[in-house]
């Protein structure tokens, strides 16, 4: 997906500097070339000799690298590539970009650019949520700069909270998203996928025999049309999609809040096979057989995260898509179930055991919305995919 595609990496001066060099790995993994500029400030984490090895290339470091206008200048170098990536952005260089500086290499080359930028904070959570911090990222943002993270969590200074960079995959997912022009470029799409696993005990769990290809190939699918992916993922048999934003999760409860957390979105498509139950307390010991006879399991009710979305009153995605695994009744019990959920559409699935649907290769389904029911006939879950998509396309985009 980044095969031919040229990144103009600036690395900024904070401890998640590291995390560059396994940002550079991945995409050159994926096909694409990185040319690399660290800041003075970068060279106290990384060395210019780590950033060069990693990049297959040379490394520049200041203004005066330029200085042979005849090997390549500033403008020329800040226009080399389809998107300019500064990851990790300290609070001082996203400052400095909002002021409109031009005092080193980086700012100078971030003023001379007619590319995209993209740019991955990473700093102090204080320094984060400062108002200086917030309206230079405001600034930017109104500048079309566009800004991956930071996420939550543990902090190198000890602290917790927002302002630790992106990881690596989801820098190289956004840049996908923004190189992937298409009819859903801009829009914001999040796709449930797989099963969920729900604990017994420390060893034992309730599944289902969902391998998540089928959720995986829509969001590929959205992906490929332009659209800005988060894949919500249980644990699935197959890898998840290139180019997408991917959160995993393992029970009904995680895939819950990470839906939440994912949204707005522009359109919400619910592939995953979420238990119906869980334990309603699973044990913190494994259990054991004793001459007490067999355990008896007692259950929950997992929440319905097509419903509750679909019932929002703020944030409810404009366009809401469940499915329907059914293995009898297809069409009535389908048909019920987009009323009884609340979505805009539901795609159903005869998954009987004869049709080798679950957990295989291909597909039939049945499209059911308020206008009404269109059958499609038995294809690859890629072909499934691709029209569905092409279906989201025509809802979405006016005029298409
Ligand atoms: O009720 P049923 O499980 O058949 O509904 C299937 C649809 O509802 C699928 O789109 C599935 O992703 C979604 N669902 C959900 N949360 C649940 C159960 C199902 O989002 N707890």
């Amino acid at each position: 997906m980044l095969a031919g595609k040229h990144i103009l990496l600036i690395v900024g001066g904070g401890i998640a500097a590291f995390k560059s060099l396994d940002l550079i790995r991945r995409l050159r993994e994926r096909g694409a070339t990185v040319t690399p500029v660290v800041t003075e400030a970068a060279e106290q984490f990384v060395t210019p000799l780590s950033v060069s090895a990693l990049a297959g290339t040379r490394v520049y470091r200041d203004l005066f690298d330029l200085t042979d206008e005849a090997e390549m200048g500033h403008i020329q170098l800040s226009r080399v590539a389809d998107l300019v990536v500064v990851a990790p952005a300290t609070a001082n260089l996203m400052a400095r970009m909002a002021g409109g500086l031009a005092d080193d290499l980086a700012t100078t080359l971030l003023l001379a650019t007619d590319t995209p930028v993209m740019i991955a904070p990473a700093m102090n959570v204080r320094m984060w949520e400062h108002a200086a911090t917030r309206r230079n990222v405001a600034q930017l943002r109104a500048d079309g700069v566009s800004v991956v993270g930071p996420e939550e969590g543990d902090m190198a200074c000890g602290e917790y909270g927002p302002g630790r960079m992106a990881e690596p995959l989801d820098i190289v997912a956004a840049i996908a998203g923004h190189l992937t022009e298409g009819p859903l470029t801009g829009k914001h799409i999040l796709v449930t996928s797989g099963p969920t696993h729900e604990p017994i005990d420390p060893v034992r769990y309730i599944a289902n025999r969902s391998s998540g290809a089928q959720g995986t190939a829509i969001a590929q699918a959205l992906v490929m049309r332009g659209a800005s992916v988060t894949f919500v993922t249980g644990p699935a048999d197959v890898p998840p999609p290139e180019g997408a934003r991917v959160i995993r999760v393992t029970t009904a409860l995680e895939m819950q809040k990470a839906v939440a957390s994912a949204l707005p979105a522009d359109a919400a498509i619910f592939a995953a096979a979420v238990a119906d139950w869980r334990m309603a307390q699973a044990s913190d010991t494994k259990l054991k057989k004793s001459s007490g006879g067999v355990p008896v399991l007692e259950f929950a009710e997992n929440p319905d995260i097509l419903r509750e979305t679909s019932a929002l009153e703020k944030n409810r995605p404009g366009l809401v898509i469940g499915f329907a695994a059914e293995t009898d009744d297809v069409l009535k019990n389908a048909a019920a179930k987009r009323l009884r959920k609340g979505c805009d559409w539901i795609v159903a699935n005869d998954v009987s055991p004869g049709t080798g649907i679950m957990g295989g290769q291909e597909n039939a389904v049945t499209v059911i919305d308020e206008a009404g029911v269109e059958s499609w006939p038995r294809m690859d879950k890629n072909a499934v995919a691709g029209r569905l998509a092409d279906r989201i396309v025509s809802a979405l985009v006016a005029g298409s």
